[in-house]
């Protein structure tokens, strides 16, 4: 999985005076599963719209392999999409529905007999070729819906909440057997999912959007342990925020001066900038007697404000000042330093300590 496969460059759309997709680069390899990530009305479909040919560009170039897309019209792109309702015919059994694009292209009966009948086998679906679609749950719909896309063996398959509509556990089940699909077809698959687990656990690479733009595209644990942007470190999983100003520096280590005291954050911003510091809470933990902070620590006194219990885990909210956001992640059963309406001293290590510049000022 290596090179350029998918490539859009500066590709950019408009409606109107609003601008949907802005300059817009990516670079997918052969058989890389991406996801798309990004906030209601951030531009994920109309990105796959625009792959797939259903929406013009304004500007820019979209390639596979090498061949130039752009100005393309959608029936030749060869590119399969799955929308999340699936889009059936509902007058046609399963078979016709997987049939449909291959006669379409005018392919010979034997062709897509045998292409039906692989395509049927890959989501497990044999058997039912002949049923009404109507007459089938949501997840064999859904399976249904993919085998349609992949018939034609397209070059890229973008998919857009394809899995939203199943239960949670259909959706683990269909999560696993898409990646074994795909990976057998070896196809380029674009994902669009709200579902942020999802994205981290399926993908090769993550591409999380905002307005139109990507923020980072990179492995889905970079993408969690080191945010590119403040926007990333909000979007994707609990973060705390704190706010604060570059009080001095040394080498690549700034020392950031917050409501809640000094913290040490790794970076070369000048002295007087504004800064925004996050922490993922699970890096925060609480100190206590049995429990001292090491030197390699930020640590600071919050009061605990709201404790929400999750099962195996706690998520513990502290009080802040402004649009600050403290927070930490705990085991289930620490419990102790909890119990009390007193502040407590949290920590965690510099270098988990993660620093932003900040445009504006407030
Ligand atoms: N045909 C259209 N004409 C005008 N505006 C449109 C059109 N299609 C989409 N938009 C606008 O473009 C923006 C992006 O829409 P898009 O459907 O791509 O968002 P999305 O990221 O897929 O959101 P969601 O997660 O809600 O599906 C929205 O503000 C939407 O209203
Ligand atoms: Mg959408």
């Amino acid at each position: 999985m290596s090179g350029a496969y998918l490539v859009l460059s500066g590709v950019a759309k408009r409606f109107r005076d609003h601008a949907v997709i802005q300059g817009l680069d990516l670079t997918v390899a052969k058989g890389e599963f991406v996801s798309l990530l990004g906030p209601s009305g951030c531009g994920k479909t109309t990105l796959l719209r625009m792959i797939a040919g259903l929406v013009a560009c304004d500007e820019g170039r979209i390639e596979v392999g090498g061949v130039d897309l752009t100005r393309m019209p959608a029936h030749r792109r060869n590119v399969g999409v799955v929308f999340q309702n699936y889009a059936l015919f509902p007058h046609l059994n399963v078979r016709d529905n997987v049939a449909f694009g291959l006669r379409a292209q005018g392919k010979p009966t034997s062709e897509v007999d045998a292409a039906v009948a692989h395509c049927l086998e890959l989501v497990r679906l044999d058997g039912l070729g002949a049923r009404p679609v109507g007459a089938l749950s949501g997840g064999q719909q859904q399976r249904v819906a993919l085998a349609r896309a992949l018939a034609t063996r397209p070059r890229v398959l973008l998919l857009d909440e394809s899995l939203s509509a199943l239960d949670r556990k259909l959706r683990d089940t269909m999560r696993i057997e898409l990646r074994r699909i795909l990976r057998i077809e070896q196809i380029t698959a674009i994902f669009v999912t709200h579902d942020q687990e999802e994205a981290l656990v399926m993908s090769d690479r993550v591409a999380v959007m905002n307005a139109g733009r990507i923020e980072q595209f990179d492995r889905p644990d970079a993408v969690y342990a080191r945010p590119a942007t403040p926007f990333v470190l909000d979007f994707v999983g609990q973060s705390c925020s704190i706010e604060g100003r570059v009080a001095s520096r040394r080498d690549r280590q700034m020392a950031v001066e917050t409501p809640y005291g000094a913290l040490i954050a790794d970076g070369d911003f000048q002295v007087g900038e504004s800064v925004l510091i996050g922490v993922r809470p699970e890096n925060v933990r609480l100190v206590d007697g049995a429990m001292p902070s090491h030197a390699a620590d930020n640590v600071i006194r919050a009061l605990p404000a709201d404790p929400v219990f999750l099962g195996s885990r706690r998520m513990i909210h502290f009080q802040c000042k402004g649009a600050d956001r403290l927070l930490a992640e705990l085991p289930g059963e620490e419990r102790s330093a909890m119990d009390t309406d007193q502040p407590v001293s949290l920590c965690w290590p510099v270098e988990r300590t993660l620093a932003y510049r900040r445009d504006a000022p407030g």
